[in-house]
């Protein structure tokens, strides 16, 4: 198997079209570069939840399997994409920020959630259901909150499950969708969502659950 067809994320891209605003399921998503000026209706949100990149091979893994060449990418340094990922942070200006951290970028990350929100909690997670991979998942709030202990010691997937369902928001707010867990579980219990993702092909993923309303991992 050729790389890129490894990075197909099962071809369902080519089923949908995914130019401009997508409205899907109780969510509205766009295949948008951060770096470019944040979409209005990212502004709807009243919550985050985003898992970004956690270091500079790693961000610049995602920009190759989105197939966007060195030369066309807006960031060189993982610190760049960090205060960019904080300005669109700033001007949606949640409630709410939970982000999923790792050892590589959890204190620049904290150092940031903490300058912004007078309340924050760490807990401990992992991720692919694997105790082994280790992380973090990171909530800020500047009213004190409690409730969210369940999420300790669970995987991501499952801690996203928790906050799209329990959480208190009219618009939980992505800018680093992926594969979408956030919109899927938010739409599983009719809760609106928003989002950006840079790869077109792993969005279109969300875009496939939703419509086929199939639960499995497509990889
Ligand atoms: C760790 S993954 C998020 C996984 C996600 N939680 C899910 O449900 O699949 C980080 C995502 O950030 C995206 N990304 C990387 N750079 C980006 C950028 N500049 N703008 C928007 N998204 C970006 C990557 O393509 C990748 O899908």
């Amino acid at each position: 198997m050729s790389s890129n067809r490894e990075w197909d994320y099962g071809g369902v891209f080519k089923k949908y079209d995914m130019s401009g605003e997508i409205k899907i399921g109780t969510g509205i998503v766009k295949v948008h570069d951060i770096y470019d000026p944040l979409p209005a209706f990212m502004k709807t949100a009243d919550l985050i939840f985003c898992d970004p990149p956690c270091n500079s091979g790693n961000l610049s893994s995602f920009y190759t399997k989105a197939e966007i060449g060195e030369e066309s990418r807006p960031f060189t340094k993982y610190d760049q994409f960090t205060a960019r990922l904080f300005e669109c942070v700033d001007e949606i200006d949640p409630h709410m920020l939970i982000m999923e951290l790792f050892k590589s970028n959890v204190d620049v990350y904290l150092f940031n959630i903490r300058k912004r929100y007078r309340f924050v909690k760490i807990y401990e997670s992992m991720y692919y259901h694997n105790p082994k991979n280790r992380c973090k998942i990171v909530i800020g709030s500047n009213v004190k909150f409690d409730g969210f202990d369940a999420v300790d010691g669970i995987d991501e997937e499952d801690a996203i499950h928790f906050v799209c369902k329990n959480a208190e928001y009219d618009v939980i707010g992505d800018p680093c969708m992926g594969k979408g867990l956030v919109g899927y579980y938010s739409n599983l219990y009719g809760r609106k969502f928003v989002g950006t993702e840079l790869n077109a092909k792993r969005l279109a993923v969300l875009l496939e659950r939703i419509t086929t309303n199939s639960r499995g991992k497509i990889n």
